[in-house]
Parts: C-alpha cells; sequence; structure tokens
C-alpha cells in the first residue's frame, strides 16, 4: 500500500478531531465553571510568576468569509469605543482579585482586527492593562495585524508601548483565491505593511498562511509562497483551511465544490512545508516555519514549546488571563471563557460580575492526558519518563499500546520514548486524539489534514 493510502486508511481525510490548542479543548468547557473559579484562580496566583494577558478585539472591518475567529462587522468605531469602555471595566474587576505586585510577561492582542482601533484607543487600553498588570523586565507584546487596515500612526503607538511581535494575516495572494474568501489584500499594501513594521523597529514578523482553500492549485500557492519569502518573515502560521460552515455561518458562502479535494489538499501542505524548508526555515510543530535564529525555533529545539490559544508558543508564563467576549483564560487548576457574544460580555461586566461562564476543572487524570497530547503536538513524542511522574501514569499504558498497533509504520517506541515518525506526523492530530479522554463531539472539528 502506497505512504498516501495507509495515511487514508488511519483516518487523515476522514478524522474529525481537535486542533488541540489546549487540552480539554474548548468544546468540552460546560457552565458548571465560571466568575467563581475565575475569581478562586485569580486571588490564587503567585505574584512571584509574571502572567500572560491575551485581549480579544471582536470587530473587524469586513468580515473575510473564510474566517472562523469570534468576531463581527462594524463600518464605524462607536461599538468598538464602548467595548473598550466595558474592557477597561474588566480589567477594574481583575484588579480586585489579582494578589499586589503580580507583573506581565507577555501581552498578546487578537481578533478580530486589533488594528481597527486608531492611535489614541491603542495607548489608552495597552496603558490600561499595564497600569493594572505592570510589565516584567522581559515583557514581550504581540499583534495580529491586518495589513489592510493599518497605518504608520498606529503601527508607531504600538510600537511606543512595546510591540515586539507583529503577526499579519496574508492567507493567499491569488486574486481569484481571495475573491472566493471574501478577503482582497494586494501585495503591494501587505509589503507597505511589513515595511511600516520594520521601520518601526519591530524586529519579530510572523505570517499566517492557509492551505486548501477555494481554488488554490499548486501554481497559484507557489506564486504565493514565493511573494511570502520575499516579503522575509521570521515565522510562518501555515493552517488548513477549517471549513465548518455549520459553525461559522459567513462559510456557508464557500460553495464546497471550490475546495480542494482531500489529495489536492495534502498535496498543498506538503508543497508549502517543502518550499519553506528548501528556503532554510524549520519546520515547528504541526503547522509553523521558523528562522533558525527565531525565539520560537530556539524554544522547539531546546524542547520548551508549548501550545496555547494562538497555536505555538515559547511563552515561560504558567498562567493566561484572557480578556474580553470570549476569550479563553488558563490557571492552575483548569480553563475558563468569557461570554462568547460581545452583547453577553458586555452585560455581565456592566452588571459587575467577572465574564466566565464556561470552563474546565482539570483533575489529576486531565493533566496527565494533556501533558501526553502537548508532547506529541509539540515534540511528536511522548517521553514515557515525564509521563511517569503523575501518580496515574498507568491508565495510559494500554494507549500506548494501541497507538503502536493502529498507527504501525508511523509511531514507534524506542526505549522510553513513543516516537511519532517522520511520515506519521501528517497523523499527529488524530495520534493525540487517542489520548483525548472526553470523546470529542467530532462534528465540531475540522478535517486532520
Ligand atoms: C484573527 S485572524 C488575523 C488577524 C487579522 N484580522 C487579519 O485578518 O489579518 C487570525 C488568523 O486565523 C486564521 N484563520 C481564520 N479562520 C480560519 C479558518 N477557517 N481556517 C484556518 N485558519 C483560519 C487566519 O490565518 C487568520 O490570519
Ligand atoms: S480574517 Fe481577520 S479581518 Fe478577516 S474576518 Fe477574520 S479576523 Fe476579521
Amino acid at each position: 500500500m502506497d505512504h498516501i493510502a495507509n495515511l487514508r486508511r488511519m483516518g487523515l481525510f476522514d478524522a474529525r478531531v481537535p486542533r488541540y490548542t489546549s487540552y480539554p479543548p474548548a468544546t468540552a468547557f460546560t457552565a458548571g465553571v465560571g466568575s467563581d473559579f475565575q475569581r478562586d484562580s485569580l486571588a490564587a496566583l503567585d505574584p512571584a510568576v509574571p502572567v500572560s494577558v491575551y485581549i480579544h478585539i471582536p470587530f473587524c472591518e469586513r468580515l473575510c468569509w473564510f474566517c472562523a475567529c469570534a468576531t463581527q462587522g462594524t463600518s464605524t468605531l462607536k461599538p468598538v469605543e464602548t467595548y473598550l469602555r466595558v474592557v477597561q471595566m474588566e480589567l477594574a474587576l481583575l484588579a480586585q482579585q489579582l494578589p499586589a505586585g503580580i507583573r506581565m510577561g507577555q501581552m498578546h492582542w487578537g481578533g478580530g482586527t486589533p488594528t481597527i482601533l486608531p492611535p489614541d484607543m491603542i495607548r489608552d487600553l495597552a496603558q490600561a492593562v499595564k497600569d493594572v498588570i505592570p510589565p516584567d523586565d522581559h515583557f514581550s507584546f504581540s499583534v495580529e495585524i491586518d495589513p489592510t487596515l493599518v497605518d504608520d500612526a498606529k503601527i508607531a503607538m504600538l510600537a511606543q508601548m512595546g510591540m515586539t511581535r507583529a503577526s499579519i494575516g496574508i492567507q493567499d495572494f491569488a486574486p481569484d483565491v481571495q475573491a472566493a474568501i471574501g478577503r482582497v489584500q494586494s501585495f503591494a499594501a501587505t509589503k507597505t505593511c511589513v515595511d511600516s513594521l520594520r521601520a518601526a523597529g519591530i524586529t519579530s514578523l510572523n505570517a499566517d498562511l492557509v492551505y486548501g482553500l477555494p481554488h488554490q492549485t499548486q501554481a497559484k500557492l507557489a506564486d504565493t509562497i514565493a511573494q511570502v519569502r520575499s516579503l522575509d518573515p521570521d515565522r510562518i502560521a501555515l493552517f488548513g483551511y477549517a471549513h465548518v460552515p455549520n459553525f461559522s455561518k459567513r462559510q456557508k458562502l464557500i460553495p464546497d465544490a471550490a475546495l480542494p479535494k482531500e489529495q489536492d489538499r495534502y498535496a498543498l501542505a506538503q508543497q508549502a512545508a517543502r518550499a519553506f524548508t528548501d528556503a532554510g526555515y524549520l519546520p515547528i510543530g504541526i503547522d509553523h516555519f521558523g528562522k533558525p535564529a527565531d525565539s520560537l525555533t530556539q524554544a522547539m529545539q531546546q524542547g520548551r514549546l508549548r501550545r496555547n490559544f494562538q497555536g505555538y508558543t515559547d511563552d515561560t508564563c504558567p498562567s493566561l488571563i484572557g480578556i474580553g467576549a470570549s476569550a479563553i483564560s488558563q490557571y492552575a487548576g483548569g480553563y475558563v471563557q468569557n461570554a462568547a457574544a460581545t452583547a453577553a460580555y458586555m452585560a455581565r461586566i456592566t452588571a459587575g460580575d467577572l465574564a466566565g461562564h464556561r470552563g474546565y476543572a482539570m483533575g489529576a487524570e486531565d493533566r496527565l492526558r494533556a501533558q501526553a497530547i502537548s508532547m506529541l503536538m509539540c515534540d511528536f513524542q511522548i517521553d514515557l519518563t515525564v509521563l511517569h511522574q503523575h501518580p496515574e501514569a498507568a491508565i495510559l499504558a494500554p494507549l500506548h499500546d494501541a497507538v503502536l498497533d493502529q498507527f504501525a509504520g508511523m509511531v514507534v517506541r524506542d526505549g522510553d520514548t513513543i516516537r511519532i515518525l517522520p511520515q506519521g506526523r501528517p497523523l499527529t492530530r488524530i495520534i493525540a486524539n487517542a489520548y483525548d479522554g472526553l470523546g470529542a463531539v467530532a462534528a465540531r472539528y475540522s478535517q486532520a489534514s
């Protein structure tokens, strides 16, 4: 049987499994874990250990049809202003719970489109966060940037407020692909944005690309890759298009017939991976590439790579405080997500309560499974000596055997290591799913290839 047939037999084209940006995935969160859990978790933070902060800006000027992010369109800044006033109120509520002296090691602004904010709003928001959680000496600040909705003044203000890394959305440069995903973005506008970021002193640049988009072909993707390479990003995130029209209604504008067929989609992913590695980038986890000197590449090489809601990270802070609608926080005891709809989030905060409304309290077995899944997603292997530090490690013993059997030729045992071989890496999410104890609801997830 050839390699593709083997991958198919092992579920590559059929499996619907989480991307495991967390374990448990957010779809396993329940209503029983909310603001009480959030309050206790905040109060229990160790003030000597810096925290990460995520701010969600759920607004865009245009709504790209392919996008599955939690966001809404607006043609004026009025709802954005109102929202930011509520975010300031959330910060005040958080301040009441946080231990005195706690510091911020890392901040990320995502969305939606954070660069919808004009410079004065950028300044006020960044300052408000810093007033509540002052940055520590190694503070880093990353921002998701839509190159079509940013200008020099916004970039200058982000840089002034401490931005160290910018992540720019590209997806694909082919005009017919852009038309089919409702996202027109010229190479010229993207290059202007990149040049402005570099001129403002931003030395770490990430570019988001997506394969599996409607009308994408290998020839068009080769052109996009050449254009992306000419922009010389330090990192690339290459996401497989997650087509989940039942959950992201705007994706109904993308006809299924225009999507590359499963093997073509797989070939596109392979082509892009080859092109970036040929160009000197190193593969990081299942969907990132980095230059050798990039901090994420270094983290991968030194076994420090971690997974969080943005994908891969070298962030060392153990806790993450999510602020804004739909933002997820991670604490030692588990996860809690703010109310997802902007109106529901604002109602909670203006009523004087924290906005956490769903979550998951981690038990000992969850932590064990989370560690196994994280090692697979970050390192393509499970170090059994690490797992055996968990008192319940024996629970997973039958799973290791089952995985070695089910994925024979793709996964091997090598002493105390269960290793995914290079040819088995496309199956990583499916292999990780074997360690998921929660019976994920398959229909909610995108395909694994
Ligand atoms: C919040 S958006 C990017 C920031 C900014 N709004 C922009 O458009 O440039 C984050 C990234 O998620 C990825 N993304 C969104 N929807 C996706 C989907 N359905 N499948 C795969 N990747 C997706 C895209 O690569 C996108 O750049
Ligand atoms: S890709 Fe960016 S600009 Fe487009 S809808 Fe999603 S968040 Fe908004």
